[in-house]
Order: structure tokens, then C-alpha cells, then sequence
């Protein structure tokens, strides 16, 4: 006997209604894609006027992918924005924004005892056979599932900022995850037209088990004074090929981030010297250079 199996579990669900909660930079993007998929979707957020803002978000993303893709033909460029945006309701009642939905995906703040709170909660309201999935970077998905009763209907679906333009999404399995919530959620992604990778609950899943571990090196490297942000920067863009230095990458990812999540980490594996905060990156985020979010991080921007 598995704890949260039923009969509901054999069931592969195809996923055509969406329910994603958290309208804010991720979720608007999975909701735009989704919608530009075919998918009905409903965005909750906790207030409307997020909610209008996260709408106007889409639309002006929407329009900025019409001017390329419909370049020579504006007409069916503007009906194809009217179209995905009828796909889109809003709500601030998530009691009745998952009553006909096959999935709810979560994208809010990255606070676990929050994001329990919300699928406990979800879990007595959302019909049997409805899949939960959570985006979050650096929590496992274990522990947000916890309070519910369906464990085998829940899993990870790690997309990546932003959302429209970035190809993969991480599709992670707990070890109680059933096979056919799995399958659900990789169909899923693949009608969105991205790429899914299978991922076990571990830290970081894959992109940012390997990213944060090579940002931390790239600081410790320039505190122990063996080369300058610029030509550590340099050196990684023309001599390994990436579009972005470490330090240009942890000031787009936001130095506050990449602190919670490596402490986050450092909590559950104090020894783990991959999982260390540096005296640079507590300096900074304490004066609240976080990167290009306030202007300053690593470098400063207009
Ligand atoms: P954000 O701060 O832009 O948006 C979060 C939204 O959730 C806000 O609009 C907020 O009002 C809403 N919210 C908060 N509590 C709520 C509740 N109880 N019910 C309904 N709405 C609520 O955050 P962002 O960047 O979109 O991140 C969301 C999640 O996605 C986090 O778990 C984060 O770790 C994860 N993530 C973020 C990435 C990024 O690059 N920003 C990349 C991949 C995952």
C-alpha cells in the first residue's frame, strides 16, 4: 500500500486545463505559453490588480513574438493575440479556479511552509485526478507535497526565465510519483513545445546543481585572487563558450537568490564545500546588491 494510491493513479490524464497560481515573472510566462498552446488556463494571483499587470505582461510579450513570427502578415498576428489571451482568465478564488482543472502548477514565492500551506489546502478542493506540480528552483518537491493525499499526483516542473524563450523544462519525479503522473507531465511539456528532462528530487535537479556549484567556484576564485570578475568573465564566454560569465549570470539570476538557495542547501548538507556561501556574495547581498535587479551586484548597471 503506497500512501495517497488510488484508482484515479492508473489513469493517464492528458492535460488541457490549467490552473497556475502566481502570477508573477514565472507564471505569467508558463500561463502565455500554455494559452499559445491550446490550453485553457486560469492565473491566480492574490490580488487583481497583480493579476491585470501579469495580463498586460503577456500581451506585451505576445506582441513582441508576433513581430517575428508574423512579420508579413500583422492581421493574423493580432488574431493570434486575441486568441491566446481568450485562453487566459484570471482569479483570486483558488478554491474555484481548480474545480475543472487537470493541472495545478505552482509558481509562488520560494517558501516552503507557503507553498505547503497552498497544496494542503488545494488538496481537499482540486477534483481526484488532478496532477500538482510545483516550479520551484530549490525546494523538493517532497517536502511541498507532504500535506497532501496525493502523493503519487504530484511532481516538479522546473521551468526556466524567461519562460517563452527558454527551450527546457526540468520534469521531476519523487519517489512516489506514479509512472503515469510522470508520462502526464512530460506530454505536457512537449505540447507546450519545449523540451523536458527527467530529473529525480534532489538538490537543484540538474541546471542548478551544476550552475550555483560553478558561480560559487567562479567567486572563491576571484577571493583568493587569482583573477579579476572581468577576466574570469572573459575567460568563460571565449574559452568555454558560454553566453554569459559567472559573474554576469549570477548578477542576471539575482545574488540574493543564489544565496537562498545555496544556504538552503548548506542547511541540509553543512559539509558539502559545493554548498558554501563566500564572504563576497554575504557582503553584497547584506548591501543589498542583489545584480541587475537594483542596479548593482557584481557590476553596476544603468
Ligand atoms: P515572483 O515574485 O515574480 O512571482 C510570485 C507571484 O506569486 C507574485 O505575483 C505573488 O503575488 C504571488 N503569490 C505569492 N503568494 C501567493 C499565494 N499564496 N497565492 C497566490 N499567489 C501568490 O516570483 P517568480 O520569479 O515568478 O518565482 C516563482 C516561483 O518560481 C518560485 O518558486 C521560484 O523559485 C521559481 N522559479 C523562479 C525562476 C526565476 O528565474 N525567477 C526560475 C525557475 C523557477
Amino acid at each position: 500500500f503506497i500512501r495517497g494510491f488510488s484508482s484515479t493513479a492508473v489513469r493517464n490524464v492528458v492535460i488541457k486545463q490549467v490552473t497556475v497560481i502566481g502570477g508573477g515573472q514565472m507564471g505569467a510566462g508558463i500561463a502565455q505559453v500554455a494559452a499559445s498552446t491550446g490550453h485553457s488556463v486560469t492565473l491566480v494571483d492574490t490580488s487583481e490588480d497583480i493579476l491585470k499587470k501579469s495580463v498586460k505582461g503577456i500581451e506585451g510579450s505576445l506582441k513582441r513574438v508576433v513581430k517575428k513570427k508574423f512579420a508579413d502578415k500583422p492581421e493574423a498576428g493580432e488574431e493570434f493575440i486575441q486568441k491566446v489571451l481568450q485562453k487566459v482568465s484570471i482569479s483570486t478564488d483558488v478554491g474555484s479556479a481548480v474545480q475543472s482543472s487537470d493541472l495545478v502548477l505552482e509558481a509562488i514565492v520560494e517558501n516552503l511552509k507557503i507553498k505547503q500551506d497552498l497544496f494542503g489546502r488545494l488538496d481537499k478542493l482540486a477534483p481526484a485526478h488532478t496532477i500538482f506540480a510545483s516550479n520551484t528552483s530549490s525546494l523538493p518537491i517532497t517536502d511541498i507535497a507532504s500535506p497532501t493525499s496525493r502523493l503519487d499526483r504530484f511532481g516538479g516542473l522546473h521551468f526556466f526565465n524567461p519562460v517563452p524563450m527558454m527551450k527546457l523544462v526540468e520534469v521531476i519525479a519523487t519517489s512516489s510519483t506514479s509512472k503515469e503522473t510522470f508520462e502526464s507531465l512530460m506530454n505536457f511539456c512537449k505540447a507546450l513545445g519545449k523540451t523536458p528532462v527527467s530529473c529525480k528530487d534532489t538538490p537543484g535537479f540538474i541546471v542548478n546543481r551544476l550552475l550555483v556549484p560553478y558561480m560559487g567556484e567562479a567567486i572563491r576564485l576571484h577571493e583568493r585572487g587569482h583573477g579579476s570578475k572581468e577576466d574570469i568573465d572573459i575567460a568563460m564566454k571565449l574559452g568555454a563558450g558560454y553566453p554569459m560569465g559567472p559573474f554576469e549570470l549570477a548578477d542576471y539570476v539575482g545574488l540574493d537568490t543564489m544565496k537562498f538557495i545555496i544556504d538552503g542547501w548548506c542547511e541540509k548538507e553543512p559539509n558539502n564545500p559545493l554548498f558554501q556561501s563566500s564572504a563576497l556574495l554575504n557582503k553584497l547581498v547584506a548591501e543589498g546588491k542583489y545584480g541587475r535587479k537594483t542596479g548593482e551586484g557584481f557590476y553596476k548597471y544603468k
